[in-house]
């Protein structure tokens, strides 16, 4: 077959299912539409907001009349220093002894991405596992990177729990040496996250097993704070493992089209993670050749400023609030429509299940202008004050369809 044929008969693939519903979105000219497709934070005006902390750091680069030079293949040393310190915590024993490799990565994707070539092609690791359910690019990133990935369980839908026995007896019968993807908080699509209690028996599995766990932070701030958000990572930091972590900056500086995070990779020494840079400077060359610079420097700015930084923290604080006050009026409306949408309070951060089926998001969809994912997740950081209303109307009504 030539070429030519062979492209004629190529089939259009199919929408994203989360950013081909917010496209949708875009499309639809009714005024009461309501966009809870993407994990992006909206303000009380129902826009991504522009931070005044971002605005400032802007301001000053172009002041600056910073140059758009490449960077240094591995990015900006200090943006990723200061990420480094908000993931491990400023005395961090991983920070002070030197031995984690930090790399900054095109967003969280671009952090997964290589971590998944790295764990492939450096360290022979040929199969990776990623919850059920989870966001659905992970199991795509994974296959690209080449490996085989299969799915842990997470969530007891009946029980509307994280189905810890179910997650750590798959975590046992993995392959030795698995990456097993965990996320950090804000559990993407559930909204559910492990207690610490149930950290301690993954990462005693992970242990035994010699698993290499990645962990994906994305929401970090939005669940229960900074601080406490990262516990996890500090978990796995002082138990001595090496582990992966990928850090996103899209959602806590709203710079989602700016593609910031980093990609850390921990190991026991000083000289390991000297090493490990090397290599990942190497799958970095060959992946895109050095990051963009506008985010990071953003990121930087702010989070190398005390004043800037003290500010960013109240923002991101003042943003988690927004969604827990949201999460406690889409309780209380459905309680004045006559249904209980009381997970709204059990789940955490930024996303929810709500439980419900692909066909009725679907009628959500057409007969209320009211847009979640087919899986039943709904983006929590969508809705405003103002919607509030109409949305439990909407999901009263297909409740009661049932
Ligand atoms: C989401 O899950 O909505 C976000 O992570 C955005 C994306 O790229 O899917």
């Amino acid at each position: 077959m030539t070429l030519k044929d062979t492209i004629a008969l190529l089939q259009a693939a199919p929408a994203d299912p989360i950013i081909g519903i917010s496209d949708r979105f875009q499309k639809d000219p009714r005024t009461e539409k309501v966009n809870l497709t993407v994990g992006n934070y909206l303000g009380p005006d129902g826009k991504i907001p522009l931070q005044a902390t971002v605005h400032e750091a802007q301001r000053r680069l172009l002041e600056r009349r910073t140059v758009h030079s490449y960077l240094p293949i591995e990015g900006l040393k200090s943006f990723c220093d200061a990420v480094d310190v908000l993931s491990f915590g400023r005395d961090s024993e991983v920070l002070l002894s030197g031995r984690s490799a930090t790399c900054q990565a095109i967003g969280g994707t671009g952090g997964l991405y290589l971590g998944g070539v790295f764990a492939k092609e450096t360290l022979g690791v040929s199969h990776a596992a990623v919850p059920n359910p989870t966001w659905g690019n992970h199991i795509a990133l994974f296959k690209k990177a080449g490996l085989e990935v299969s799915q842990y369980a997470y969530y007891d839908k009946a029980a509307g729990d994280v189905n810890i026995e179910g997650l750590l007896e798959d975590l046992r019968r993995l392959p030795e040496r698995s990456l097993v993807l965990l996320q950090v908080c804000c559990h993407n699509p559930t909204g559910m996250d492990l207690s610490r209690q149930q950290w301690q028996r993954v990462l005693e599995v992970v242990k035994q097993k010699d698993h290499l766990a990645f962990l994906d932070m994305a929401y970090q701030g939005f669940a229960a704070g900074l601080e406490e958000d990262a516990w996890p990572v500090r978990l796995f930091a002082e138990a001595g493992v090496d582990f992966l972590l990928s850090v996103s900056l899209s959602k806590g500086f709203s710079i989602y089209g700016e593609r910031t995070g980093t990609f850390t990779v921990v190991v026991q020494s000083a000289e390991e993670a000297r090493v490990v840079h090397t290599l990942l400077r190497r799958h970095i060359r060959a992946l895109y050749s050095n990051p963009p610079r506008w985010g990071a420097m953003i990121a930087e700015v702010v989070l190398n400023d005390e004043e800037l930084n003290k500010a960013w923290k109240q923002e991101v604080e003042d943003m988690r609030l927004r969604v827990k006050a949201m999460r406690e009026g889409l309780a209380q409306e459905g309680k004045k429509q006559g249904v209980s949408l009381d997970f709204a309070l059990k789940q955490n951060g930024i996303f929810s299940f709500t439980g419900f089926t692909a066909q009725e998001m679907e009628r959500l969809r057409t007969e209320f202008g009211v847009y979640g994912i087919d899986s039943g997740r709904i983006a929590m950081a969508g809705l405003t004050e103002p919607v509030l209303a109409h949305v439990a109307g909407a999901f009263a009504a297909v409740l009661k369809a049932r």
